[in-house]
């Protein structure tokens, strides 16, 4: 259950609110009578602001200016806003900065919990028949979002297009699947994302739909007659009745092929 769903509509609505008027303030993490938002406690401590952070993680607050949580804030009763966007992450730190130990301040490292208090649906999703073991804890929600810099989704300092990003995620993983190939499939230009739900699904291995619908996204062909099923010039009426595109001794190499053009093998 999602302790916090007055922070969910809260939040959200003050995400869009806020983005259209002040660029620069996320979100809020509304101190009120009605406080709604919860980031990972360390008893005793209280928030300091990210500005605390500065003298001693240098490097992490340099690229942090861009990141997507970069903006999250508190508003105190009386109006007044501070930075905690490191602290929603890692509590509260005003003992941590005294003592500069590892005990006074929560590093999420593997566990995904610390993010989905804040993102409840990923639950879910990572709850689905087929999905990555992150709830098994064998991989991190940070292995393909980077909470320091830029844009979460990506995997290196620097990536500043999504897609492009995001591939290289999942390349560093999965090369097989990525390539390079003598005949790529240009559909790899919109990203793993165009066939995989990297967070789950009901479908055997990630895909966001069953059978031929996957690829009809993009290559459903109007057909001039109504006995014979066309694609690129090629009667598939019998084809398609084998199996999915990619099974059934078709399109096997949906990535890519060195070797057929039209992605047989
Ligand atoms: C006075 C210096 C100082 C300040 C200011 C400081 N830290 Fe640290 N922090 C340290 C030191 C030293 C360590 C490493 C402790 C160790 O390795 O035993 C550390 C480690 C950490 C770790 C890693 C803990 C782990 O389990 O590996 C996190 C997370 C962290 N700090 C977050 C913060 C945040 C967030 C702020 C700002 C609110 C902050 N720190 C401010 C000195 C500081
Ligand atoms: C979106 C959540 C999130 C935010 C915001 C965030 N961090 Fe982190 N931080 C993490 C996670 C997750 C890790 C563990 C990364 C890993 O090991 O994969 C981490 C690790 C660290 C570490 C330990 C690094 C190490 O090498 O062990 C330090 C220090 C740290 N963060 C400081 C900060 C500071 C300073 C800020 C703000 C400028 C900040 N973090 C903002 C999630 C966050
Ligand atoms: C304190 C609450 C909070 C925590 C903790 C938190 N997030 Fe977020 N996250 C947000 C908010 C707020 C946004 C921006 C608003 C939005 O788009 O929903 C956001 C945005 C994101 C996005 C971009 C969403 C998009 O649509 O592009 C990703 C990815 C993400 N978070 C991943 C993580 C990961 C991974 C962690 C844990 C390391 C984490 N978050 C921890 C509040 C949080
Ligand atoms: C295997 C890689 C991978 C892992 C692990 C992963 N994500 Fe994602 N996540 C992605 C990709 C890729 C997207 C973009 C999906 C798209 O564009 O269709 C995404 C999208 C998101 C978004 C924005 C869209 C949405 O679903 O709301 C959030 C928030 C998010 N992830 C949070 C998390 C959290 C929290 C975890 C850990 C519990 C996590 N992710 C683990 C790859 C991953
Ligand atoms: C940190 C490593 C890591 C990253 C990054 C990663 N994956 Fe995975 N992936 C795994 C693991 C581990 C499994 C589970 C393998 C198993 O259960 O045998 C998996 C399984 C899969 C499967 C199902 C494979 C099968 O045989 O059922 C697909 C599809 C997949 N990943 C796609 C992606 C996509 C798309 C991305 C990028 C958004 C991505 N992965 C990023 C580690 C990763
Ligand atoms: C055109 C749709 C499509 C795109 C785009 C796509 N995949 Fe796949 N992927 C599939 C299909 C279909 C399967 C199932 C193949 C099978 O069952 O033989 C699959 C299977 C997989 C598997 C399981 C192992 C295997 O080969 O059967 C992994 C891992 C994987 N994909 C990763 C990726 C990665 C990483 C990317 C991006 C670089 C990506 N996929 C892009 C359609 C796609
Ligand atoms: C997101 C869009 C998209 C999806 C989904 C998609 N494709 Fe493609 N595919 C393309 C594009 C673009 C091309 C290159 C232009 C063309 O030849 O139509 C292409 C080319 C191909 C070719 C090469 C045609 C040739 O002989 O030159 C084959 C075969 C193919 N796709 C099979 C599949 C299969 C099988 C699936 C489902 C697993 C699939 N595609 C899903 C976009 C997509």
């Amino acid at each position: 259950m999602n302790p916090f769903p007055l922070f969910r509509r809260l939040g959200l609505r003050l995400v869009l609110g806020a983005l259209a008027l002040w660029s620069g303030l996320l979100v809020s993490c509304v101190m009120t009578g009605r406080t709604m938002l919860a980031p990972p406690a360390v008893p005793g401590a209280t928030f300091v602001g990210a500005q605390a952070c500065t003298k001693c993680h240098t490097d992490i607050a340099r690229g942090f200016h861009d990141a997507t949580h970069a903006g999250i804030v508190m508003k105190a009763a009386n109006g007044a806003v501070k930075n905690i966007s490191c602290e929603s992450c890692h509590g509260p730190a005003s003992l941590h900065i005294k003592a500069g130990t590892r005990a006074t301040i929560v590093n999420p490292k593997i566990s995904p919990d610390t993010c989905i208090q804040c993102h409840p649906n990923t639950r879910a999703e990572f709850s689905l028949p087929f999905t990555h073991p992150v709830l098994a804890g064998k991989i991190a929600c940070t292995n393909c979002h980077n909470p320091h810099e830029g844009e979460a989704h990506a995997a290196d300092a620097g990536a500043r297009t999504l897609v492009a990003a995001t591939n290289a995620t999942c390349a560093k993983c999965h090369p097989a699947q990525t390539g390079p190939f003598v005949f790529g499939h240009e559909v790899m230009r919109d990203g793993c994302v165009a066939c995989h739900a990297p967070h789950g699904s009901v479908n055997d291995k990630m895909l966001k739909s069953r059978g031929t619908s996957l690829c009809y996204q993009c290559h459903f062909q109007p057909q001039s007659s109504g006995v014979t099923i066309m694609h690129g010039g090629v009667d598939h009426s019998s084809n398609v009745l084998r199996g999915t595109c990619w099974s059934a001794g078709c399109h096997e190499a949906v990535h890519g092929s060195n070797v057929n053009s039209s992605l047989r093998f």
